[in-house]
């Protein structure tokens, strides 16, 4: 199979922009298949650290094709930084970068409107990136959003307007103050800089690559417990995180799926509100946080962290029929004196469960199995015969409940910081 695809088995920021990165290079093609800039991967090599909000982490490697497809959402403005920050690093991308005519526009209004919605929230707010995903998306499904094909068209303006004002009659809904015109500038200087690019009908491009031989790599961006349907809703954001996701947002068919590679941390971590059922607000969650520099790559905001759930991973195995796992900061694990992994829920209907629960406000605790830490700093290791027995027994036991195995460990943030077993 030529179709391959990598995501997240959790609440995103899993390492999958540095797993992608190593990846790459055994692959022709690199392709984002959903969410727009709420995502930031963060790549590492040549002491650089580079983090990529709606550009395919393929870009780095100069014989791969990236493509940003109809699945995802742009917003030309911070689409237009990310180009000429690459290009302040020597990296020009033009002519290895297709982007979907088909894939939504994020107009400063969507962003103005996810800001507005979520003051209007309150306590219950989602904790959103505020990249205006969430009504970018409303106006996809709800048939009046602008797609990058549209910027072709010779009444682009007037559909922009159109759709402004009718986010303006939306906005004034809510209590909130905004300033409209100044981002308007900045957007349409920003169109012109997309314009440089290939607008493609990806689906066309895609299938025809693999016609000819051509492997892909679709890179998910946020996790699986942020899935419209399946996560944590509505604590979650507005696209199918999960692999069939990929089908449909690069028009790929189903049966050309071949493995599907699962990211996930070595513990857990979370940014924005909802549900968390193995967070840690004691020392050990300190202390992951610290180990594991736990800070959101698009917001700088700090990560919540906890334990390994296992009855959500096993969820996110069975939704995406992961095919590998990949484990990242593995490093961060070093030092402490034992380990958890939760493997069921006591419910606060005194049950207990080991499935992932509908509402998992309705968990009481978690159920762990404690097991032996190790002191040994592992960012070095480069085999998995060389690791401490303490975390072998840590990843044969995750590889045990889930059935699938452990195919990447990896030890660091830098692309060489990786254990690959066969
Ligand atoms: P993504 O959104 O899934 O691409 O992940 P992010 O880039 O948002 O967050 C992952 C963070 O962990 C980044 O700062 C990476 O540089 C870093 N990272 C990735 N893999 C490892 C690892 O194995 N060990 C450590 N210590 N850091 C890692
Ligand atoms: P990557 O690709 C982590 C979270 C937000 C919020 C919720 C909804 O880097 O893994 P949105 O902006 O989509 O309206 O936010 O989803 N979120 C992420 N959390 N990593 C991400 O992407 C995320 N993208 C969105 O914090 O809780
Ligand atoms: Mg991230």
């Amino acid at each position: 199979m030529n179709f391959n695809v990598l995501l997240g088995l959790q609440w995103g920021d899993e390492g999958k922009g540095k797993i992608v990165d190593v990846f790459a290079s055994r692959y022709d093609v690199v392709a984002r298949f959903q969410g727009g800039p709420n995502a930031g991967h963060s790549l590492e090599f040549d002491n650089v650290k580079h983090i990529l909000h709606n550009i395919p982490s393929g870009v780095f490697h100069k014989n791969i094709q990236n493509i940003i497809g109809n699945g995802v959402v742009l917003d030309p403005v911070i689409f237009r930084q990310e180009i000429e920050e690459l290009k302040e690093k020597g990296i020009n991308i033009n002519s290895n970068l297709f982007i979907s005519r088909k894939a939504h526009l994020i107009l400063p209004s969507h962003r103005i409107l996810d800001a507005a919605s979520e003051a209007a929230k309150g306590k219950s707010k989602i904790g959103s990136t505020l990249k205006g995903i969430g009504p970018t998306y409303m106006d996809k499904t709800g048939r009046n959003g602008l797609r990058v094909g549209d910027i072709e068209a010779d009444d682009f303006r007037e559909k922009y307007r159109f759709l402004k004002n009718k986010h303006r009659t939306l906005l004034a809904q809510y209590d909130f103050q905004y300033d409209l015109e100044e981002k308007e500038q900045e957007w349409f200087e920003a169109i012109e800089t997309l314009r440089e690019f290939a607008f493609v009908d990806s689906e066309h491009t895609i299938n025809e690559l693999m016609l000819q031989g051509k492997s892909v790599l679709a890179e998910g961006a946020q996790g699986t417990l942020l899935d419209i349907d399946f996560g944590s809703y509505p604590y979650v954001t507005s696209s199918n995180t999960v692999c069939a996701g990929a089908c449909i947002g690069l028009g790929v068919s189903p049966k050309n799926v071949g493995e599907v590679y699962g990211v996930f941390k070595a513990y857990c971590t979370r940014v924005g509100s909802g549900p968390f059922p193995t967070e840690l607000s004691n020392s050990h969650g300190e202390k992951l946080q610290k180990q594991g520099n736990e800070y959101g790559a698009t917001t700088g905001r700090p990560r919540r962290c906890g334990w390994l759930d296992l009855p959500a991973l096993k969820y996110a195995i069975m939704l995406n029929g992961v095919t590998r796992l990949i484990m990242t900061k593995a490093d961060v694990l070093s030092d402490f004196d034992h380990l958890k992994i939760c493997t069921a829920y006591k419910m606060k209907d005194g049950s207990t469960i080991s499935h992932f629960p509908y509402n998992q406000y309705d968990i009481a605790e978690p159920i762990y199995k404690e097991m032996p830490g190790w002191s040994e700093d592992i960012s070095q290791i480069k085999s998995f015969g060389h690791l401490p027995e303490a975390f072998k027994q840590y990843s044969r036991f995750i590889e045990e409940q889930t059935g699938v195995p452990v195919h990447i460990i990896s030890t660091g943030p830098k692309r060489n910081s990786l254990i690959e077993i066969d």
